[in-house]
């Protein structure tokens, strides 16, 4: 066989080739075998050396015709393959499919709770004041009406930082501040976090969250100080919900009263949530003792008010039925979850 009967027998091989390649990688290898420098046609032109000038010409013309061939044949595949690849993709792109929800945080329940608390008090007419958790002795203590040795300040445990500093022990601190820099009437809540050297168990935190209230005006009433918590109780916990004023003592209020709530689970029957009784205690309250109002130079002849102040944890473990108020402070993200 002369060589050109062998580029004859090559280009059959080549166009047998092509006609079944249909990837990108077996057009890589085609490459090689027909173009590559070790490939058959460079072998053949090796041979033409050997050829009289005239068969030279003729086999050398056709070599490079057929390596043009070779050239455009195999480019022109690759296009091919390349747009049957592109439009294969498209096809398998299925539009049904239901899509991946990207990551979203969820808002914290005690922040939740606070915020659903302060859309109630703001509809009810109160606006938010904010006070200093750094404090001193005076607003936290004094000024409320519990001087310095009196019993009263054990029932206030405090974290002291330096001197007369401490963290607050409850929000009524900004009742001081609020009264001290606003005349009447007032009407405002004060939501912040509080801390107390307590040990942390599941009902107990060295750092926990209040909302603190306070109205003052010329007739504020013990009636009106029961409505409002009426009306946010029921708001927060549902339409029938009841609320029962137990006495009790607070120094910065007078008469004060601790306010529960008719069980939320057994509506009053009596439950494991509510040990039997068919209350649940959540907050403290009291008409403003006159003494707090000489402290921020108000008139106690001219005005009275009512003051309130609530856990937030407290009531968030109620809400959702959690029983553990560490869950609150570990930021496990399986827990938080649950509360979109
Ligand atoms: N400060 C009180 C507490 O932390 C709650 C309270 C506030 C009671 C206002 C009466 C009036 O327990």
């Amino acid at each position: 066989m002369d060589l050109s009967d062998k580029l004859d027998e090559l280009k059959t091989k080549f166009d047998e080739a092509v006609s079944k390649c249909s990837s990108l990688r077996e057009l890589a290898d085609l490459r090689v075998i027909y173009l590559g420098r070790k490939g058959e046609l460079t072998q053949i032109l090796r041979g033409l050396a050997g050829l009289s000038p005239e068969e030279k010409r003729n086999v050398g013309q056709k070599a490079n015709t057929i390596k043009i061939d070779f050239e455009q044949g195999l480019n022109a595949l690759a296009e091919k393959i390349e747009n049957a690849e592109t439009v294969g993709k498209a096809k398998k792109f299925d539009v049904t499919v239901p899509g991946i929800e990207p990551h979203a945080g969820t808002v914290h329940p005690i922040t939740k709770t606070m915020n659903r608390m302060s859309e109630i008090f703001v509809s009810l007419g109160f606006r938010i004041a904010d006070g200093p958790e750094i404090e001193n002795e005076f607003y936290n203590f004094e000024a409320l009406n519990i001087p310095l040795e009196h019993p009263a300040r054990d029932g206030f445990d405090t974290f002291y930082i330096k001197g007369k500093y401490l963290l607050r022990s409850h929000t009524s601190n900004v009742q001081i501040h609020v009264m001290q820099t606003q005349k009447p009437p007032v009407q405002v809540i004060m939501p912040g976090r509080v801390y107390r050297p307590d040990a942390v168990d599941a009902s107990h935190s060295f750092m926990f969250h209040q909302v603190e209230g306070l109205m003052v005006g010329k007739k504020v009433s013990f009636a009106d100080l029961k409505g409002v918590l009426l009306a946010f109780c029921q708001s927060m916990f549902g339409p029938d919900i009841k609320i029962r004023l137990r006495p009790n003592y607070f120094p910065f209020t007078e008469p004060s009263a601790e306010v529960d709530i008719s069980c939320i689970i057994c509506k009053g029957k009596g439950c494991r949530l509510c040990s039997g009784n068919g209350w649940l205690e959540i907050l403290g309250a009291g008409m403003v003792n006159p003494k707090v109002f000489e402290a921020v130079g108000y008139d106690p002849e001219e005005y009275t008010g009512f003051a309130f102040g609530m856990g937030v944890e407290r009531i968030t473990l109620l809400l959702y039925g959690i029983d553990d108020i560490r869950l609150f402070y570990e930021n496990d993200i399986r827990f938080l979850k649950q509360f979109r």
